[in-house]
């Protein structure tokens, strides 16, 4: 069946440049109503441009309905300004893409603290921000799918973005609670680690790879996770047209007692606590205790 987005409304976060923008091409295409938000700063998140005017220039050219907002993520009464600018507009918000983000990479001996905030704060916050700004609306509307961009880095790790990575596995992490949270109001909430060829990445990739990593290449996972019949609390890796999917798992682990009950025991017992025969996927943090409440019970 064709996934469709007619009479639902959708906000992108970053959709000015990158996969943001095609994100919003393909939402407009499929019937969406988008917002195309981006304050048009160059990569370190510096300066200021009208990126988001052209991408909505772009939407309105293949015939789709597309509103500029210029707003910063890292500013709450912003974002929330543009919720109900939107709800005022189009009576409602259905889909939110949190895509926008900056770099500043340094080895953390050479980062700075603000940097550090900086891209925290764009990234994590800003994410934060956006969808604390649509939620009364969905919980409201019982509807709401909201995407969060996390990154490889977040969830695996990668030398000189130590602040780029916590923010990313934050998200992640915002993830896991609101899909908790947003259930009885129908609201799923997933991750996705995008890898394409962007300004982000135009260092990084050798130039034949480049074309091979274009971001329309994500979009089918984008758009399939913020769609009617999305999961919930995925983690999903999308790139060149590869999808896969990313868990945070526990093993069963060891319970230790007496004179094992000690760093020695620990260390004496690390293959046993690290054995990943029979782990699991908790789908909320309590079945951690649930786990070890079942240990104790000798299962
Ligand atoms: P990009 O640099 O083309 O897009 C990011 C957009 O966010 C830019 O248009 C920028 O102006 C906007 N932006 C920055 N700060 C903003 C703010 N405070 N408020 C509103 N807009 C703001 O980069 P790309 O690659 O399209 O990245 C999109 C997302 O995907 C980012 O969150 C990035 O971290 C993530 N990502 C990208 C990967 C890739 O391979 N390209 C890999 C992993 C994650």
């Amino acid at each position: 069946m064709t996934i469709r987005f007619d009479n639902q409304v959708a906000i992108v976060t970053g959709a000015g440049g990158g996969l943001g923008r095609a994100y919003a091409l393909e939402l407009a295409r499929r019937g969406a109503k988008v917002v195309v938000n981006d304050l048009g700063v160059a990569r370190d998140g510096t300066g200021q441009s009208d990126a988001a005017l052209k991408v909505v220039d772009e939407v309105v050219a293949l015939g789709g309905e597309a509103i500029a907002n210029g707003g910063s993520v890292t500013d709450y009464d912003q974002m929330a300004a543009m919720v109900a600018e939107t709800c005022d507009r189009w009576g409602g918000v259905h889909i939110l893409i949190n895509n926008a983000g900056v770099l500043r990479d340094k080895s953390f001996a050479k980062m700075e603290p603000a940097d550090f905030r900086f891209v925290v704060d764009v990234h994590l916050n800003g994410s934060a921000h956006c969808t604390k700004a649509v939620w009364e609306t969905m919980r409201a509307q019982n509807y709401g799918r909201i995407l969060m961009t996390a990154s490889s880095t977040g969830l695996f790790g990668n030398f000189g973005q130590a602040n780029y990575g916590a923010a990313k596995l934050g998200l992640a992490g915002l993830t896991k609670t609101l899909y908790l949270e947003g259930a009885k109001n129908n609201i799923r909430v997933n991750t996705i680690a995008p890898v394409a060829g962007t300004r982000m990445t135009e260092d990084i990739f050798p130039e034949a790879a480049f074309d091979a990593f274009n971001p329309d290449a994500v979009v089918p996972a984008a758009l399939y996770l913020v769609s009617q019949d999305a999961p919930t609390n995925a983690i999903v890796g999308a790139g060149a047209g590869v999808f896969q999917a990313s868990y945070v798992t526990l093993t069963r682990g060891i319970r230790l007692a007496g004179e094992d009950l000690t760093p020695e025991g620990v260390a004496a017992h690390w293959a046993a606590i690290t054995d990943r025969t029979g782990e699991i996927v908790p789908q909320s943090g309590s079945e951690q205790a649930q786990s070890i409440f079942a240990r104790l019970a000798g299962n």
